[in-house]
């Protein structure tokens, strides 16, 4: 070991950090691996003040959010995407060594990431069969836990988490620990939101983000929500300029009434996309399994996937193997691209 990494925190030298799909790298011309949205909208910078500190929490873009969601501006948080979120109600919640936070794989990495870059335990219950809450298991596994993260839609399986289950799962733990629905891919299926149950749950959080059906994964904008007491309490850890002046910009921009119906549009043709795309796979002779969703992305599941997965690697498509997730042995993930990538997909898989 060098001397270096004996100064290393302890949890820090074991930990193995996200995955991201840059940091896997490829050199691909078909970038399906990050639940993307596949083509850019143009903005222009409106704001040149960049001599001055930006503001914590812009106004316009809490205002805007706030309306979008149909909270309160007190009821906001903006931060560097949605992963902030999660790592941020972490450091005002979990005490490392003390306290936990629980997660039901398969599911988004970043909990885990950020939980154990914290030092804070992470305590896991695996999902059931069909990918919904294990109940019974989770109340026997509360003990000590400050923090439950449920996806919704998951990633990577796409379905949405029963809601009885996520209310049994606030009343469980109501005046113990904080609920914290993941709602990242919510634009693709608004009417599942949890959000309107922030009145009536003052021990649930809500995470959202711009980074998949507003387009603008390369931003890092996010927001939490959260009663004003929990936004209050986050605002205390959070950096003293999270977002920068263009981000905070185009963030505004993206949240117009405009910005936002050109959003639902993307989100339709996006979705007809992904329902034809189930039903081509479904037609390839390696595929064996296509899973429902409700987001920009799919799980399928292959007799080879791993021969399938560097087939297309290897052609310049790169998918998200997804084998190494409990469960979802054989099971490749892939974005909904554009047509001519979705189309280039099938035809790759076809001359297999
Ligand atoms: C479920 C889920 N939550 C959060 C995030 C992170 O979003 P952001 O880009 O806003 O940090 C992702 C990104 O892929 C995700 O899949």
């Amino acid at each position: 070991m060098s001397n270096i990494e004996q100064l290393v925190r302890d949890n820090v030298r074991k930990l193995t950090p996200y995955q991201s799909a840059r940091r896997i790298g490829g050199k691909g011309d078909v970038w399906l691996n990050a639940n993307e949205y596949p083509e850019a909208t143009a903005y222009q910078l409106t704001e040149q003040t960049l001599n001055r500190y930006p503001e914590c929490q812009p106004v316009k873009v809490i205002e805007r959010y706030a309306a979008y969601a149909g909270v309160k501006p007190q009821q906001v948080l903006v931060s560097r995407g949605a992963d902030e979120g999660i790592e941020l109600l972490m450091r005002a919640f979990c005490e490392p060594g003390k306290d936990a936070v629980l997660y039901c794989p398969p599911t988004y990495g970043m909990y885990s990431v950020s939980a154990e870059t914290l030092g804070v335990e992470r305590r896991t219950v695996p999902a059931t069969a069909d990918w919904q809450l294990d109940i019974p298991a989770i109340e026997r596994a509360l003990d000590g836990v400050k923090l439950l993260y449920v996806c919704s839609p998951n990633n990577p399986t796409g379905n949405l988490i029963n809601p009885d289950d996520i209310r049994t799962l606030l009343d469980m733990t109501a005046g113990r620990a904080l609920v914290v629905v993941d709602e990242a891919y919510i634009e693709f299926c608004p009417q599942a939101s949890v959000v309107s149950w922030l009145k009536q749950y003052p021990n649930l959080v809500v995470l959202r983000t711009l980074s998949k059906a507003f387009a603008l994964a390369g931003l890092r904008c996010g927001f939490t929500l959260a009663s004003e007491e929990i936004i209050g309490i986050l605002l205390k850890v959070i950096a003293p300029y999270p977002l920068s002046t263009p981000v905070a910009d185009i963030a505004a921009q993206a949240l117009t009434e405009a910005g936002i119906s050109t959003m639902r549009k993307r989100v339709e043709s996006l979705n007809a996309r992904r329902d034809r795309l189930q039903q081509q796979l479904k037609e390839c002779g390696d595929v064996t399994m296509t899973y429902g969703s409700e987001t920009n992305y799919l799980l399928f599941k292959l007799t080879d996937s791993e021969r399938v997965f560097k087939a297309l690697w290897d052609k310049g498509i790169i998918l998200r193997d997804q084998n190494k997730q409990p469960g979802l042995q054989g099971c490749l993930r892939i974005s909904i691209g554009t047509q001519r990538e979705c189309d280039a997909v099938i035809d790759a898989l076809k001359a297999l």
